[in-house]
């Protein structure tokens, strides 16, 4: 085997040319992640050309890059955003103490948790994503899916970099079982709940994108306040592009809502499925599914774990340093969603231990948002449907909600209104197959699948015509 020039193949700003013994571990790292990435990753079009953004730099010409690359060939870089200068801790115990720029001992356990867990989701979400290229709907969103893919897998790399040049021994066995968990796997599953949910169709990745890599957003704002300076400079990169993964997912489902709207204005009808569309009850029954597994990926409502993160200056709030309190929460209290006996109630509890609904709630605010744009698209075709976010307490699988039943308008119910109700409120196993039944490839320049709009623009300044994927 001809060698690798694997400083040429890793752009990054770390000084890797200097790290003679960080470099020999990402080198030995690097043909298993090529592996797992041929194994695991997109299926079927590695040999393509795909028009993709890399980042060579992190300023403002060289993170976004554009050209034809064949994916394994991706130079799938490490980029921290740039240091700031006298950075501190700002929440927790060590306030104003100075930002960390190698691993406290005491925490060392922890933080390495912490790494891996989000280390985990990257990978997971190429290997929920890997059979779509198969049936996309047109070049342009083929092409959007490669991208993600790219980025999620420049994310593991991320985090293993940090594995790698900050835990020694036990992190570099880290990153090695990084690459032998697999999303749904029965004995090895990914360490999430909604990472091992398979990702089957395209509105389920366009839901995935949006509900789902917020979740991500959400997870690494909270890392980009940790007092561990290198982890939190790696995820105020990464944010960059998580930016791009939650377009994806906002102007997918908008573009298919669209696509609906305009089908029932011209036919008078809701029924749009005659026309090969997406009814909007279906739309509203897969938004319900994934915004509610992608709550429980914040966890229980009172967290010790939480509490403790926060406390040990590792892991902050959603834009913490924006907040105007003590950053210490040792004596304020938060307002939770709570169960009292049949009723929810608010409940004021310890603000330290409420941190993981804390940043739910911003995260719920954050996807209301982006609702209320899809519904000014309905709006704008003159129909009166409302797409709504459910309410937490629905199809919940962590936390207290989990033991009880509530149904998407946030009433408790019972487990007889569940049953009878459920196929009204999540995808049945009928609309998922129709669902399925619409995803038929298509490939040709220019064109789109019956139930999706084309884009209003393009990537890069191209037109939505442009040949996104050479695939002749
Ligand atoms: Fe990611
Ligand atoms: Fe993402």
């Amino acid at each position: 085997m001809s060698a690798i020039d694997y400083l040429e193949r890793i752009p990054n700003n770390v000084n890797l040319r200097e790290d003679r013994r960080l470099l020999r571990a990402l080198e030995e790292w690097q043909p298993r992640f090529l592996e797992w990435w041929r194994d695991m990753g997109p299926n079927g079009f590695q040999a393509k050309e795909v028009y993709l953004r890399t980042a060579v730099s992190v300023d403002a010409l060289g993170w976004a890059q554009f050209d034809y690359v064949k994916m394994p060939e991706y130079r799938w870089g490490i980029f921290l955003a740039e240091p700031e200068p006298d950075r501190l801790v700002n929440f927790g115990d060590h306030k104003g103490q100075p930002a960390w720029q190698e691993v406290p001992g005491e925490y060392r356990g922890v933080l390495r948790r912490l790494i891996v867990t989000q280390g985990d989701t990257e990978p997971a979400s190429v290997e929920q994503q890997r059979h779509l290229g198969r049936t996309c709907p047109s070049l342009y969103d083929l092409r959007n899916l490669f991208q993600v893919n790219v980025e999620e897998g420049r994310h593991l790399w991320a985090m293993v970099y940090l594995l790698d040049a900050y835990f020694g021994r036990d992190g570099r066995e880290e990153s090695e079982a990084l690459l032998q968990r697999r999303s749904g796997d029965r004995d090895r599953p990914r360490i999430l709940g909604a990472f091992n949910e398979p990702t089957p169709d395209w509105l389920s990745f366009f839901m995935f994108s949006f509900f789902t890599d917020r979740d991500g957003k959400y997870q690494l704002a909270a890392l980009a306040e940790s007092g561990f300076d290198p982890l939190s400079r790696t995820c105020r990169f990464m944010l960059t592009e998580e930016a791009h993964h939650m377009f994806v997912g906002e102007t997918g489902v908008g573009r298919i809502v669209q696509r609906t709207c305009e089908l029932m204005r011209e036919h008078r009808t809701g029924d749009v499925r005659r026309f090969g569309a997406i009814d909007l009850p279906t739309i509203q029954k897969y938004l319900n599914f994934h915004c509610s597994v992608s709550l429980d990926l914040f966890g229980s409502e009172i967290s010790t774990n939480a509490a403790n993160f926060y406390t040990m200056g590792l892991k902050g709030r959603f834009e913490e340093a924006k907040r105007d309190d003590d950053h210490r929460l040792k004596n304020a209290t938060y307002p939770i969603a709570a169960l009292a006996a049949d009723r929810l109630v608010l409940r004021e509890e310890p603000a330290l231990t409420t941190l993981n609904e804390r940043l739910r709630d911003d995260y719920i605010a954050d996807c209301a948002r982006g609702v209320a744009r899809w519904n000014q698209v309905i709006q704008r075709h003159g129909i009166d449907v409302v797409l709504k976010l459910p309410h937490r307490g629905f199809h919940r699988a962590i936390g207290s909600f989990a033991e009880v039943r509530a149904s998407p308008d946030g009433r408790l119910i019972s487990e007889a209104e569940w049953d009878a109700r459920r196929g009204d409120w999540l995808p049945t196993e009928e609309d998922r197959a129709y669902v399925a039944s619409l995803m038929q490839p298509v490939a040709e320049r220019g064109k789109f699948a019956t139930w999706i709009a084309p884009p209003a623009r393009g990537i890069n300044g191209q037109p939505a015509d442009f040949e996104y994927v050479r695939l002749a």
